[in-house]
């Protein structure tokens, strides 16, 4: 067994690094508190080869491996997660979708750009009344002469406005149930599409979301993602790589919010010590470290298992169930420790606390994460 990183790995991870410090942390801050979208940071992500990291060269990628990614994906939370979110949306969902499943068509016209991170790619499958229920579809793709016509609304869309590729699931076939769901390419400026307002959200609040509403949008035959009725499977698919890119994200959230706590802990005096000398911190310190070890273990794992191209679905949902556990966990000691402090914005720890609750929430709840792994240790015996 090698623990080791290879030299590329390493050398992605000191870029996403440099990227995070020199970049992301001088005005995470403000954007946090005005819900600024980090354009100028996504430009950065796409000069730097992060949008489309793992797509093959041949059209227009950086032909890294899935690790690499989570590496990029972990540093990058450390500083600012509402950014990463961006980056995980666009290459675990969008990217890696079309290059799995899309056709030659699909890939010049759709992947090339967003490889390239001139377009950013969204992902549109939850609705009002289908969030953990992915097969409550109402959304609607009913099939005419040519093309789909589009009817419904999505929810809580990350990328809505900022993003110009959508991947959209909706029902084609309602007697058919889940097997009726369609996955379609659509262009994000077609006629019938209009945005809910920006969501006022808790967390993870620079990355842009919306609802997106369908009236009667026509989307051309062509784009349709596979076989007629594999738009379900195709989003579950998605799914399994998109939660391992979710628990990136939550382990370096919960990492982010570490390193601030032990620096803290070594600087702050009460009771004539470093309160870092107090077993009552010390023991925090040991938990939380012990906890983001193990987070880091599952969640390379997952990511290795899914390079290696072997199953990697129950260990995608046991990563992203146990790293966003880890992550409140942690960033609400980490707030602990630094005491008052911890409570006001300067100090981070109070921004990282709301960004890892949403890590339990997206890309399937914890209990939906329950439900994916009891499922395959149940089907193993
Ligand atoms: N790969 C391939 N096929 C799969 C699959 C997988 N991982 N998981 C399920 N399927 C297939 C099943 O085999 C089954 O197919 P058949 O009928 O042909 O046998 C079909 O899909 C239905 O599966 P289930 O019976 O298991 O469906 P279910 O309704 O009982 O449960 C679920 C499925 C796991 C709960 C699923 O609905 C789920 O993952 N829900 C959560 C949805 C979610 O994560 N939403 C996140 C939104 S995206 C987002 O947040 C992006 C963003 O902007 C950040």
């Amino acid at each position: 067994m090698d623990f080791e990183l290879s030299e590329e790995q390493q050398m992605i991870r000191r870029s996403a690094r440099d990227f995070a410090h020199r970049d992301l942390l001088q005005d995470v801050l403000e954007r946090d508190a005005g819900a600024i979208y980090p354009t100028r940071h996504v430009k950065t992500m796409a000069e730097l080869g992060f949008l489309g990291m793992n797509i093959d060269p041949a059209w227009g990628g950086g032909g890294m491996d899935n690790l690499s990614y989570i590496l990029a994906l972990e540093e990058i939370s450390r500083a600012d997660a509402s950014v990463a979110v961006i980056l995980a949306v666009h290459n675990s969902l969008d990217c890696y979708g079309i290059e799995q499943y899309g056709t030659e068509s699909q890939k010049e016209k759709y992947l090339r750009p967003l490889a390239s991170g001139e377009k950013i790619g969204a992902f549109l499958l939850s609705e009002p009344e289908a969030g953990s229920d992915a097969t409550y579809q109402k959304t609607t793709a009913t099939e005419m002469d040519g093309y789909y016509l589009l009817n419904g609304t999505k929810n809580w869309i990350t990328s809505a406005d900022t993003g110009s590729i959508y991947l959209v699931i909706a029902q084609t076939h309602p007697e058919l149930k889940h097997k009726g769901i369609n996955a379609f390419i659509v262009d994000r400026h077609s006629p019938g599409i209009s945005l809910g307002p920006h969501e006022d959200k808790m967390g993870m609040r620079s990355s842009d979301t919306h609802s997106v509403m369908f009236t009667d949008v026509r989307v051309p035959k062509e784009n349709r993602i596979g076989e007629d009725g594999f738009g379900f499977k195709f989003a579950m698919k998605l799914l399994e790589g998109g939660r391992i890119g979710i628990a990136a994200q939550a382990l370096g959230i919960a990492e982010g919010a570490f390193e601030r706590a032990v620096k803290y802990s070594k600087e702050r005096k009460a009771f004539g010590t470093e309160i870092s000398n107090h077993q009552a911190i010390a023991f925090k310190l040991a938990d939380m470290g012990t906890r983001i070890e193990a987070a880091r273990n599952l969640v390379y794992k997952a990511a290795w298992l899914k390079d290696c191209h072997l199953p990697y679905g129950k260990e995608s949902a046991m990563a992203k169930l146990y790293a966003a556990e880890t992550a409140m966990y942690v960033t609400t000691e980490a707030v602990q420790i630094h005491g008052g402090y911890g409570y006001v914005k300067e100090y981070h720890v109070e921004r990282l606390m709301r960004e890892a609750k949403l890590t339990q929430i997206y890309e399937g709840t914890s209990e939906i994460q329950q439900i994916v792994i009891s499922r395959a240790i149940l089907n193993e015996f």
